[in-house]
């Protein structure tokens, strides 16, 4: 199918806020160039006219699934289309680079998964902060051991919009900050307790705190919102022997090491008497390349279809990450109350209060007469992990 093995031909589904992204990037990487873009919505077609007038514009996205001169899709939908776009997508014989995150189900996932590997196509998911430069090298750092045992992670997600209309805040943003600490911890949680707010609509949640707790005992926290002042992208790191601070938002310090911590292991005088001594030393900013984080995913997905370079983004890892959501939303209907994390594919579903119909509507599902969706239900609902 590939008119040429070393050149990437990509459609890009979904040109709202986000996809016209995924078009300039592909678009001046030399290993890639984009054909075609689908969008239901006219004007935003009109739109990438002007930015990339080379680029043709469909409103079908099922154009881009039977065209034959295109191997691979970026698909930059609302959250809630993306399982079912995917499943076409992987029946047409296309590799997939789905935006974060997957789906809304770990069965949906696991689906996915099956599908992919039966296709033998690449599946792989935009946890595009797996991609940052300041992320890779902290995990470096981490992993080397430089900041010896991990005792927890602190992150923060805030902006004022967008809002999304189809999942909630921790769908919608904690997402990266799950796939981050995973991905640093090189774990998946086994228990996971949130709270969420429903504040701009009746049943999603504009903020949600979110603790997640890792197999060894480290503790994850993610406050993420679409209803707050301040942009902050920040994740706090104490390790037993150094801290480290990432904020994303800060061009000239993005990633601070601190030699702080406990001195020695605390003691109890003869009087009984609690002590213990700390350790407040330097501060070290590391030299980091700052490349385009989204940059660098399209080139690690080039890397995985091209050279058969996996990337830490597949479908493992978003099913992971579906787990740790599902176990969030039954959370979150239970006040809170910590919720095992599943080993095995479940169909919780966010937003938390949608009901199961809305859910339906909001995914968009097609005809199921259709022949290729008909082929999608013989896929066994298990994982291939
Ligand atoms: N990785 C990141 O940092 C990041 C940042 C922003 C958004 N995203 C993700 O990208 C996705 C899109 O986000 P956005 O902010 O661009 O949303 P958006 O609503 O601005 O854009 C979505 C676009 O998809 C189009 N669309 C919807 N259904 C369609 C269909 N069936 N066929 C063709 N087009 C369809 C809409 O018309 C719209 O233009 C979401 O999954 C979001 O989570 C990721």
């Amino acid at each position: 199918m590939p008119t040429d093995e070393r050149r990437l031909a990509l459609g890009v589904i979904g040109c709202g806020h986000w996809g016209p992204n995924h078009v300039r990037v592909f678009s001046e990487l030399t290993r890639s160039h984009v054909v075609a873009c689908a969008d239901s919505n006219a004007e935003r077609l009109a739109s990438i006219r002007l930015r990339f007038p080379t680029v043709d514009t469909i409103e079908d996205y099922e154009q881009i699934l039977d065209d034959n001169r295109i191997d691979a899709v970026v698909i930059a939908t609302p959250t809630s289309t993306h399982a079912e776009i995917t499943r076409r997508a992987l029946l047409a014989g296309k590799h997939a680079l789905v935006e974060k995150p997957l789906c809304l189900t770990s069965q949906e996932a696991a689906e996915l998964g099956v599908l992919a590997e039966k296709a033998d196509r690449v599946l792989m998911v935009g946890h595009v902060f797996l991609f940052n430069d300041a992320i890779m090298h902290l995990r470096e750092r981490i992993r080397a051991g430089e900041l010896g045992r991990i005792h927890y992670l602190d992150a923060a997600r805030t902006n004022l919009g967008p809002v999304r209309g189809d999942v909630n805040s921790l769908f919608d943003l904690g997402t990266h900050d799950i796939s981050i600490f995973n991905y640093l911890l090189d774990a998946v949680p086994v228990e996971v307790s949130a709270l969420g707010r429903c504040i701009s609509q009746e049943s999603i949640e504009d903020v949600c705190f979110t603790t997640l707790k890792y197999p060894d005992g480290t503790l994850g926290h993610s406050h993420v919102s679409w209803l707050n002042p301040r942009k902050v992208r920040t994740m706090t790191v104490i390790g037993e022997r150094k801290m480290a601070h990432w904020d994303d938002v800060d061009p000239s310090e993005t990633l601070r090491i601190y030699d702080k911590g406990l001195k020695e292991p605390p003691y109890y005088d003869s009087f009984g008497g609690f002590h213990c001594s700390l350790r407040n030393a330097d501060m070290h900013v590391p030299a980091i390349p700052s490349r385009e984080p989204l940059r660098n995913q399209a080139e690690a997905f080039l890397d995985w279809v091209l050279e058969g370079r996996a990337a830490p983004s597949g479908v493992r890892e978003a099913w992971d990450i579906a787990r740790v959501l599902g176990a969030a939303a039954r959370s979150m209907r239970q006040a809170g109350v910590m919720c095992r994390v599943d080993t095995v594919p479940a169909a919780t579903v966010m937003p938390t209060s949608m009901k199961a119909d809305q859910v339906l509507i909001a995914r968009g599902r097609p005809n199921t007469s259709d022949a290729k969706a008909t082929a999608i239900e013989n896929v066994p609902d298990h994982p291939v992990w």
